[in-house]
């Protein structure tokens, strides 16, 4: 069963390029640009790397993705994550970026953007693997300073394949972005947004309602509101579920809790995806073997969860079916 998870094609949906930075390619890049790191080695960060909530990881996120600089630093971070979609068969990925993580210390948002789009090309070209761009706001600051990123942006509109909502949830609804998301739809970018991940149903309903996602980032908490299940259901909306995310994050507190494939055998559009594989012990494929070990997916159950990762992929129609 390993073996054919490993093997089965599949598509990534909700990946943060910020969190695939793993430890060994923080060190050479903390050495690189000369910056200090506040571990001894890589055991210290091994210990560090234990979370209580959401926001024990932002804080240890936020601070590691300062070791990147240089368009090279982005190339390489972007290029370690592109080598492992090779290795794990994944033949697509939609990768979010946080610009404002790295505008705010003072990069520039072309460094950040021409060094991930890089490395993108050179994957198409070297390994075949298909991707698209997602820019994130980052939901603990203004609205203002994400309209400020929305307009930066957009000299490099066609590099991007949409727009998403991360950060810390609680405290930052749906509703603090309309604005910067109805312009975002006039620019002609499709959204998506995390909700109920850690907050309640209702950020979901107005993820949907308000900000028009065509995508839930996460969205496990929907079970709390039964009519919400129905809607997502009728409408397939899907979610992009991170389970090794959500056990680290103690969304849910063990593995055997977790409801993706209840979800999935309600009927809901749900997908398997990694989130921050460097954060959070694996790739998408160590994602799908853990819902194999603790909840004893089938394949059947695996290979429906692959093909709602391409159908709930931005791909054009035609692309899609070649992949399916
Ligand atoms: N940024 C990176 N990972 C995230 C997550 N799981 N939730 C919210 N924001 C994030
Ligand atoms: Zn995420």
């Amino acid at each position: 069963m390993i073996d054919f998870l490993t093997k089965m094609p599949k598509a990534e949906l909700h990946l943060h390029i910020e969190g695939s930075l793993e430890p060994e390619l923080m060190f050479e890049l903390a050495q690189r640009n000369n910056l200090p790191l506040p571990y001894a080695d890589l055991e210290a960060v091994r210990q560090a790397y234990q979370f209580g909530n959401l926001q024990d990881f932002l804080d240890i996120y936020y601070a590691s993705a300062a070791v990147l600089i240089t368009e090279q630093d982005f190339y390489d971070l972007t290029w370690a994550y592109l080598k492992k979609c090779a290795e794990q068969s994944v033949l697509h990925s939609e990768i979010f970026f946080d610009p404002q993580t790295h505008t705010q210390r003072g990069i520039s948002f072309a460094t950040v953007i021409n060094g991930i789009s890089r490395a993108l090309a050179d994957a198409k070209a070297q390994l075949g693997i298909s991707s698209l761009l997602i820019m994130c706001f980052l939901r603990h600051l203004s609205a203002e300073e994400a309209m400020q990123i929305l307009v930066e942006a957009s000299p490099y509109k066609a590099q991007l394949a949409g727009v998403g909502l991360d950060s810390s949830e609680l405290g930052h609804p749906p509703e603090k972005f309309t604005e910067v998301f109805e312009m975002a739809a006039e620019m002609g970018l499709p959204a998506v947004a995390h909700a109920g991940e850690e907050g309640p149903a209702e950020y979901i309903w107005n993820a949907l309602n308000l900000l028009k996602v065509r995508r839930i980032d996460h969205g496990v908490r929907c079970v709390e509101d039964a009519e919400l299940v129905a809607v997502l259901k009728e409408k397939q909306i899907p979610l992009t579920v991170c389970p090794l995310s959500n056990t680290k994050l103690k969304v849910f507190q063990d593995m055997s809790e977790h409801n993706i494939l209840d979800l999935l055998e309600q009927g809901v559009n749900v997908t398997v995806n990694s989130d921050d594989p460097a954060y959070f012990g694996g790739y998408v494929n160590e994602n799908f073997i853990a819902l194999f070990e603790a909840l004893s997916m089938s394949r059947a159950q695996a290979v429906k969860l692959a093909q709602n990762s391409f159908k709930a992929s931005f791909l054009p129609q035609q692309e899609k079916q070649a992949l399916l």
